[in-house]
């Protein structure tokens, strides 16, 4: 406590004149360890008071700042949107808390944790507002820190959970390849069913090395291709051209990734399973981007069965009508053309998000 002070609480016992209320309220002001400033509430928002706390938090004294608006401490973020509510709080005459990215002096931000009142005149009129200040900066990173410690135990958990069920999975794979090779009679419907669980094993894969909302099309259709040509005999190339940017790979939001890993399954196994194959006749998977979507083709030589549609479902078996209602909500769209001596099945994905 300064010379001052001392003397002024001590000044009335001391027979000296009492402190005039406002030099109390000053003194008191400037005692506070918290910023205190006051502004107009009209115009430009002008200061008219600081406390020497004010001006250690922001380095602005009071001959710098006195006069010129508080949004001086708002340097390039006018519009936070703790900003907006502020004014809004303000303009109704009503009491906030706020915390808003200020700058001081030197150009160093911070974040200023402010109870703002207004201030009314005789006639009930808001003629000035106090603002309260305290730096919360380091409350801030510490937040920070421990929210980004939770995501990354969250995103380690995630991932943990989903290399478990690929490997689940896989395992049920490898049983119903047990049971078709004991079973020939149902080994064509237990391998298919096996593919099946190897795709979803596939997505659960590559969801369980790296955390991202999206997957890479090419290491999708890498890995059911891979798959399906081990099991059948009939060879598949694989064509990846990169995507948006000329460079980056295509890409698949992962939420949609086990119902795109079924629906290439299908139709890998189809153009393998309807294909006539032979010299020249294996399967082709394209990964591209055409400009605005994702697209995969698969290719195989061969005929579609007279008055097959696709679109109006007709010649479907199991495979095509699962498919179709697994397709991801529009724009998604699949369709099976028919070109000279080749069947081709294109799957457009919208751009993943
Ligand atoms: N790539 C293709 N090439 C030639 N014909 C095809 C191709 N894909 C589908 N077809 C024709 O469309 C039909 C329906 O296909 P779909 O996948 O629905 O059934 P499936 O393959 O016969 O049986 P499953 O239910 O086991 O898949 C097939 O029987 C076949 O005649
Ligand atoms: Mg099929």
């Amino acid at each position: 406590m300064g010379e001052d002070t001392k003397h002024f609480l001590h000044g009335a016992d001391r027979g000296q004149p009492a402190p005039q209320p406002l030099d109390l309220c000053r003194k008191a002001l400037e005692a506070v360890d918290h910023g205190v400033m006051i502004a107009k509430a009209r115009g430009d928002l002008p200061i008219v008071y600081v406390n020497p706390a004010f001006e250690q938090l922001t380095g602005y004294t009071a001959d710098v700042i006195l006069n010129r608006s508080w949004r001086v401490l708002h340097g390039d973020e006018p519009d936070q949107d703790d900003l907006i509510e502020l004014k809004n709080v303000l303009s109704a005459g009503e009491s906030c808390k706020v915390v808003l990215r200020h700058y001081r002096r030197d150009g160093s931000r911070f974040m200023n944790h402010l109870s703002l009142s207004p201030v009314r005149d005789e006639k009930g009129d808001v003629s000035h507002f106090i603002a309260v200040m305290e730096d919360a900066t380091e409350r801030f990173q510490w937040q920070e820190q421990r929210v980004a410690e939770a995501e990354f135990q969250r995103d380690m958990l995630v991932r943990e959970v989903h290399h478990r069920i690929k490997n689940s999975l896989q395992g049920v794979s490898g049983l119903l390849a047990r049971h078709a090779y004991a079973r020939p009679e149902l080994g064509d419907t237990l391998k298919e069913a096996g593919a099946q669980v190897n795709a979803i094993a596939t997505v659960h894969g590559l969801q369980g090395r790296v955390m991202r909302s999206e997957l890479e099309a090419r290491e999708l259709v890498e890995a059911i291709a891979r798959v399906a040509g081990a099991a059948n005999d009939v060879p598949i190339e694989v064509h990846l051209e990169p995507g948006p940017d000329g460079v980056s790979p295509v890409r698949v939001n992962s939420d949609e990734g086990v119902a795109v890993a079924l629906i290439i399954n299908e139709l890998i196994l189809n153009a393998q399973k309807h294909g006539t194959g032979g010299e020249g006749c294996g399967v082709t998977v394209t990964v591209r981007w055409d400009g605005a979507e994702t697209v995969i083709e698969v290719e195989n030589c061969g005929e579609l069965p007279a008055g097959f549609d696709l679109q109006q479902g007709r010649g479907l078996g199991t495979g095509l009508e699962l498919a179709r209602s697994m397709l991801p909500p529009k724009p998604s769209t699949l369709a099976i053309s028919q070109r000279p001596g080749r069947v081709v099945a294109a799957l457009r994905l919208s751009a993943a998000t």
